[in-house]
């Protein structure tokens, strides 16, 4: 099932079958009060979607969404829900104030430096970074899930690449987000991947792209023909996901460098000098 469907994400979630998909990852819309936010980015605004509603009234949607998903995925799947701390007359908005009230485990915060901030005012230390939280949804008794492999799980929690520029959407992420997702999380397994809030599709492609099965929503028609396009001619970016694949490689697992009496990293060997008493590693 490959299906890009316009609308409204929690009412078109709810019209899905339970456990019909296997993952998902997405980026909200931030409710970032359509303010033009200083010269160095572009003030995001949708084509006909309205970023600036009542900060509750927000969150409760947010967490309407994140169950809804929690019900379309199956037992044991993952969403990876890209999001960021704002601030609103000096009060800190932190997203797990309302992922903490969804039904979702939550399996890691993943920190995405994005290299550049958004603005560079000095009310705080420049803001570079955005956040991706990996939920979990637990089957059976257990809440932890599977364990990634050593050539995933040594990305660490903190994802360096930049943000998308050549895209003509207002707020893209870069495929590399998505595609780093699914590449660890479904590891050669095929299944569907769901974006509620797919924008120009960036989701899709790269599950496509992992011979993934794909469904994404957005409430407009000009995102929706966007990502139509985009996914068919999706074979144009293979190249950022070979440049990806590449960083997932190991050349000892931990577990053969131990058995080779190899450094595994976990303490150095320390030469203690007596002089200075520096610590060299
Ligand atoms: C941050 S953008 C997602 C961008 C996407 N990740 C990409 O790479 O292009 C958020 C998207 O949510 C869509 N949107 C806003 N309100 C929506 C709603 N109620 N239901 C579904 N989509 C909505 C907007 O049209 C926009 O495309």
């Amino acid at each position: 099932m490959n299906v890009l469907i316009c609308g409204d994400a929690c009412k078109e979630l709810s019209k899905l079958p339970a456990g019909c998909a296997d993952m998902g990852v997405t980026s909200p819309p931030y409710n970032k009060q359509e303010n033009k936010k200083g010269w160095l980015v572009r003030n995001v605004k949708y084509h006909n979607a309205c970023d600036k509603i009542s900060e509750p009234e927000y969150q409760e949607t947010q967490i309407a969404v994140l169950n809804e998903l929690y019900r379309v995925i199956k037992p044991g799947g993952a969403f990876f829900y890209n999001h960021k701390i704002r601030w609103e007359r000096g009060d800190m908005l932190h997203p797990i104030a309302w992922l903490a009230k969804t039904k979702w485990t939550l399996r890691q915060e993943i920190v995405w430096d994005r290299r550049i901030a958004a603005n560079i005012r000095g009310w705080r230390f420049w803001q570079v970074e955005e956040r991706v939280y990996w939920m979990h949804k637990p089957s059976g008794g257990g809440k932890i899930g599977e364990e990634l492999e050593s050539r995933h799980a040594k990305l660490s929690s903190i994802w360096r690449f930049s943000p998308e520029n050549n895209n003509p959407h207002p707020a893209p992420f870069p495929l590399t987000l998505p595609f780093r997702a699914i590449y660890s999380v479904m590891n050669g397994r095929s299944g569907v991947v769901i974006d509620p809030y797919c924008g120009s599709g960036t989701t899709c492609t790269a599950a496509k792209l992992l011979n993934q099965k794909y469904i994404g929503i957005d409430i407009s028609p000009e995102y929706i023909k966007m990502s139509e396009n985009r996914i068919k001619q999706c074979e144009k970016e293979r190249y950022l996901c070979e440049q990806e694949k590449e960083l997932h490689t190991v050349k000892d697992t931990f577990k053969e460098k131990k058995l080779l009496k190899k450094n595994v990293g976990k303490f150095s060997p320390m030469k203690r000098n007596k002089k200075t008493l520096f610590v060299e590693l």
